[in-house]
């Protein structure tokens, strides 16, 4: 089993160049998200149902994810090493942060700890199941299909898998492809049913709204795992692996696109 150790990692100067490389043949291979043009008044209930599954998914897969990377260590008699250790100090940020606690410290310090059994106020998706209420006037219940479980499986496996650096390759690609696919979404929200692009939609405006939106932070944050732990001497490997994760997000999106025009064929011949 080959595991990457940071004997020769890269520079900040070339993990500065490598997130700007990533981005740009992002934006080459996939010039526009599938949420772009794909979501519209009929099947938006079908596809944010499916999102809501995966925004509740995400923490606790993200929190399994550092258990099994742990597990699968010791489990071949291996110390821990520094993939375990970053990988997991950064996912139980992001499992910190999805369940709202750490907004509740930013904005309270000590105090905050207080609220954070407030998980229905302050969970991520909990927002999220808000913001849907305000749009379609019903709350929704998340739909975790095959589509979705499939893909959820898979993100807990890529996140567990050290071998090759594959889960901070996953981890940039997700948060990478998260922030571009809540914009996307957000657009078409703001197209479909008029509303404005304010704090009203909190989960939105949280994530890629206001002046310094917390995704644009998570993919750097996430971008940083790379100056500890690819060597320079793997980084085109690395960026092939960055982008056959991404390809993975983008697959999922278009596959409950399809899911949802189908559904909504299937009721119109009904
Ligand atoms: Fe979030």
């Amino acid at each position: 089993m080959q595991y990457y150790s940071a004997s020769s990692p890269i520079s900040q100067i070339r993990a500065n160049n490598f997130l700007f490389e990533f981005d740009q043949c992002i934006d080459e291979l996939f010039p526009s998200h599938p949420f772009d043009s794909g979501i519209s008044i009929d099947n938006f209930e079908r596809v944010i149902s499916e999102y809501l599954a995966m925004s509740i998914s995400f923490p606790y897969i993200q929190a399994g994810a550092i258990y099994n990377n742990y597990r699968l260590t010791i489990d071949e008699n291996n110390d821990i090493n520094k993939n375990v250790e970053i990988t997991s100090a950064i996912g139980s940020f992001l499992v910190f942060d999805e369940f709202g606690c750490y907004a509740q410290t930013q904005k309270f310090g000590n105090d905050g700890l207080r609220n954070l059994t407030n998980v229905g106020h302050n969970f991520h998706s909990n927002l999220l199941r808000r913001d849907i209420e305000t749009l379609l006037g019903k709350r929704v219940k998340p739909v975790w299909s095959d589509v979705t479980n499939a893909y959820l499986s898979d993100l807990l496996a890529a996140l567990s898998d050290q071998k090759l650096n594959r889960n901070i390759a996953y981890m940039i690609a997700f948060e990478n492809h998260a922030n571009r696919m809540i914009m996307s979404l957000w657009n078409a929200i703001h197209l479909l049913f008029n509303f404005p692009k304010d704090s009203k939609l909190s989960y939105f405006y949280g994530h890629v709204g206001g002046e310094s939106p917390a995704e644009a932070f998570h993919v750097e944050m996430t971008q940083r795992m790379i100056e500890d732990l690819v060597p320079e001497v793997d980084v085109s490997q690395f960026i092939s692996s960055c982008i056959k994760e991404y390809t993975a997000n983008i697959s999922w999106c278009e596959r409950i696109l399809s899911l949802s025009n189908s559904d909504k064929r299937i009721q119109k011949d009904a």
